[in-house]
């Protein structure tokens, strides 16, 4: 059952599922819009693997695994899954669902890796919405063990089940989430980042010093703003609009100003070279 996983989108979020899904012996295509995108990410997941099978943290033989970069829609027919990691914009995922309906078997289970939208909107207007599903994996994929598994209306149950034990097969914890703006994580998770924004325009404290406080005495893994500039900001700006909008432009969910003014500036976080923070070989990234 899916020997075959197609990923569709070969940015962050897709390239570390793509590596996941072949490190679990899978067939894998890989697909974006961006031409040679989907095989810069394959070299990218290559050397990842190479490094981390040299620091002794993985066995795999890195040369075995089966990754190929597509073109297009059509060259996903053998797939048994698509994950779609593609922009979160419901009127975009919807398209790209209606393409990948006539593209693959009747078998093929379609999830998004959505982190706010519904699987059921993400379906409207499908033939077989009933395939159709939410799996929420979390960055960086091969690091993180949660996946939200979302079921939409009109979502198989069995469906759903079958899919929550190959993902438990990857090494994954499957937790079940309502499908509700956000689901769980993202749902706590924007009054977090909305705060920190807050905190910021009042001027209340640097960034750095709310990472440091968060870091030190919260004990997070991250603060707010390095977790933001992994995250990338037009990506985390794009699921605050979506909850916000959900719910009714509930001021809890309210986007920022200050990170708007990031994303038009093109300073989208650590994929960027420069977000609130900069990287690369003159900056100092921040302690994380
Ligand atoms: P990204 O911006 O890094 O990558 C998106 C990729 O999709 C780009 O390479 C783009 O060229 C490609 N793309 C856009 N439209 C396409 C289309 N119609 N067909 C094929 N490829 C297309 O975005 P990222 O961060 O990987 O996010 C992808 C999805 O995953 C979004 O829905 C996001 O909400 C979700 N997500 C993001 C997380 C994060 O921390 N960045 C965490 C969990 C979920």
């Amino acid at each position: 059952m899916h020997d075959v996983v197609a990923v569709v989108g070969a940015g962050t979020m897709g390239a570390g599922i793509a590596q996941v899904a072949a490190l679990a012996g899978h067939r894998v295509l890989l697909l974006d819009a961006v031409p040679g995108a989907a095989d810069r990410a394959l070299s990218g997941i290559r050397e990842r693997v190479k490094t981390l099978v040299a620091r002794g943290k993985i066995e795999a033989d890195p040369e075995s695994l089966d990754l190929t970069a597509v073109d297009s829609v059509d060259a996903l027919a053998p797939a048994g899954l698509v994950i779609e990691a593609i922009v979160e914009d419901l009127a975009v995922k919807r398209n790209l669902f209606a393409d990948l309906e006539r593209a693959v078997g009747p078998e093929c289970v379609l999830a998004s890796n959505t982190s706010s939208l519904s699987p059921t909107a993400i379906a409207a207007g499908l033939e077989h919405p009933e395939r159709v599903l939410g799996l929420h994996f979390f960055n960086p994929v091969p690091r993180m063990r949660l996946v939200e598994l979302i079921a939409g209306a009109d979502t198989s149950p069995e469906l759903a089940d079958r899919t929550a034990a190959l993902v438990d097969r990857w090494g994954k914890t499957v937790v079940r989430a309502a499908a509700t703006p956000g689901f769980i994580v993202n749902r706590i998770a924007r009054p977090y980042y909305a705060e920190a924004w807050r905190l910021y325009e009042e001027r209340a404290a640097t960034p750095e010093t709310i990472d440091a406080v968060l870091t030190g005495a919260g004990g997070f893994p991250m603060g707010p703003f390095a977790l933001m500039d992994l995250i990338g900001h037009d990506v985390n700006e794009a699921v605050t609009r979506s909850v916000w909008t959900a719910f009714a432009q509930d001021p809890r969910f309210a986007p920022s100003l200050a990170q708007r003014a990031l994303v038009e500036a093109g300073r989208l976080g650590r994929k960027s070279g420069r977000g609130v923070y900069a990287y690369g070989e003159d900056a100092r990234p921040p302690a994380a």
